[in-house]
């Protein structure tokens, strides 16, 4: 976020912490939503819920990405072991040390205090647990030497196919169910805070635009795998 970003923003949550102390004074807490519309603090820019949910939108590029190379390998081909370690990098860095991090950190406590899908949230962390083992697996085997072994294709391929088949489900219920009750368990400030908080620690972690150049590595291995271009996916006649 630029400086003019940032301080925009910040005026926003200034005007909004006012209008919440108005509120306040007439007689609510602290943490009840204000039943009257009030500044709208995201304006311009990205909410919490939608930064979460356009990196699962990463995510899901590089399911695309493992689907090519399980498909190539079941048709005999080679595994396209370059595009795969890079694949597996993006996960590692930027879906499970930051976007999964994230998650752990400052969502998963929240619903656990205040008691709300609970069941869910521990679902989900044992799956990020055990995605981050599949990663462990994919980065061993996908180097050109490694795929020389039979048994190390046929480990990378179980590794492919089991990190689709967890995370198409994990992000979709996550996308549906619980970032849309992020509100629920968070006042407008916290919730506000928090997207503050994503776009600092994306910075600390990325540099500036962080998402865009890993949404352009993601691009750059789609080519290289061919299935870039989305007009190929559209059904003839
Ligand atoms: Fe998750
Ligand atoms: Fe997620």
């Amino acid at each position: 976020m630029s400086q003019s970003q940032q301080q925009t923003r910040r005026a926003f949550i200034q005007i909004g912490a006012a209008a919440g102390a108005g509120l306040l004074l007439g007689g609510c807490s602290a943490t009840q939503r204000p039943s009257a519309p009030s500044p709208n603090p995201q304006e311009g820019n990205v909410s919490p819920a939608e930064d979460l949910m356009r990196e699962h939108g990463l995510l899901r590029r590089i399911l695309l990405v493992y689907g090519e190379a399980l498909r190539r390998m079941e048709d005999g081909q080679e595994p396209p072991a370059e595009a795969l370690a890079d694949s597996a990098s993006i996960i590692r860095s930027f879906v499970e040390e930051y976007h999964e991090k994230l998650e752990e950190d400052s969502l998963f406590p929240r619903f656990r205090k205040a008691g709300k899908l609970v069941d869910l949230v521990e679902v989900l962390l044992e799956q990020h647990q055990a995605g981050r083992r599949l990663t462990d697996t994919t980065l061993k085997v996908a180097n050109a030497q490694s795929l020389k072994l039979p048994a190390n294709r046929e480990t990378l391929a179980d590794s492919l196919r089991q990190f689709i088949r967890m995370y198409s489900p994990h992000a979709a219920r996550e996308d549906t169910v619980l970032f849309p009750a992020l509100r629920e368990v968070l006042s407008d400030k916290e919730y506000d805070d928090l997207g503050d908080a994503f776009e600092d620690k994306e910075q600390e972690l990325f540099g500036a635009d962080g998402f865009e150049k890993m949404v352009g590595r993601v691009a750059e291995i789609e080519k290289r795998l061919g299935i870039y271009d989305l007009k190929q996916f559209t059904p003839v006649g």
